[in-house]
């Protein structure tokens, strides 16, 4: 089965994420990148809160993928005000997922992406895709070395 991994990462938590999902799958890694990469501070809270809020999207660089050449496409954000990150918004309102099995992840400081994977799956579905299931990882206080852990936890029931 061929996996592909796209994702966004502010502070590196859903970059590691990704990059186990793709080792133990031996999917193809892809980075959403803003084309102007937020500053790391108080504002960075505020600001892209309220835009994850609002179901915004922002700028980012191309992504250049064929989804039709996948099975399974993982999509990894971090949870911001318990929804996507908006470069994750843009990648997704941009993109066509007819018949496409997703499976998005999330990292989250909190214990619970309840909200943002009902968010994500309702953005995913109204493309055209198919929610073939859903992870959410805790990062808060957690090593890299943790976050590998539950990561490849995770990822268990989804190798094949
Ligand atoms: C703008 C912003 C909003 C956030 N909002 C939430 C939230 O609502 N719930 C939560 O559990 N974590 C929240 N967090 C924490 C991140 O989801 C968490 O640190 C994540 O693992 C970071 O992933 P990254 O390193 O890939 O950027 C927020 C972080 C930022 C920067």
């Amino acid at each position: 089965m061929k996996s592909l991994v796209v994702y966004y990462s502010l502070t590196g938590k859903t970059k590691l994420v990704a990059q186990v999902i793709a080792e133990a799958l031996n999917a193809t890694l892809v980075e959403i990148q803003e084309t102007k990469p937020r500053r790391l501070g108080p504002l960075v809270y505020v600001v892209g809160s309220f835009a994850a809020l609002m179901n915004k999207g922002s700028k980012i660089n191309p992504v250049n993928v064929n989804l039709k050449e996948y099975d399974r496409i993982f999509i990894g954000s971090p949870t911001w005000a318990s929804r996507p990150a908006p470069a994750v918004n843009s990648f997704i309102y941009q993109t066509n997922f007819e018949g496409r099995s997703v499976i998005p992840f999330f990292t989250m400081g909190g214990e619970d992406a309840t909200k943002a994977v009902a968010n994500i799956t309702a953005k995913i579905e109204k493309s055209g895709g198919k929610v073939a299931g859903s992870f959410a990882i805790a990062s808060y206080k957690a090593s890299d070395e943790e976050i590998i852990a539950r990561a490849k936890e995770a990822i268990k029931k989804y190798s094949s």
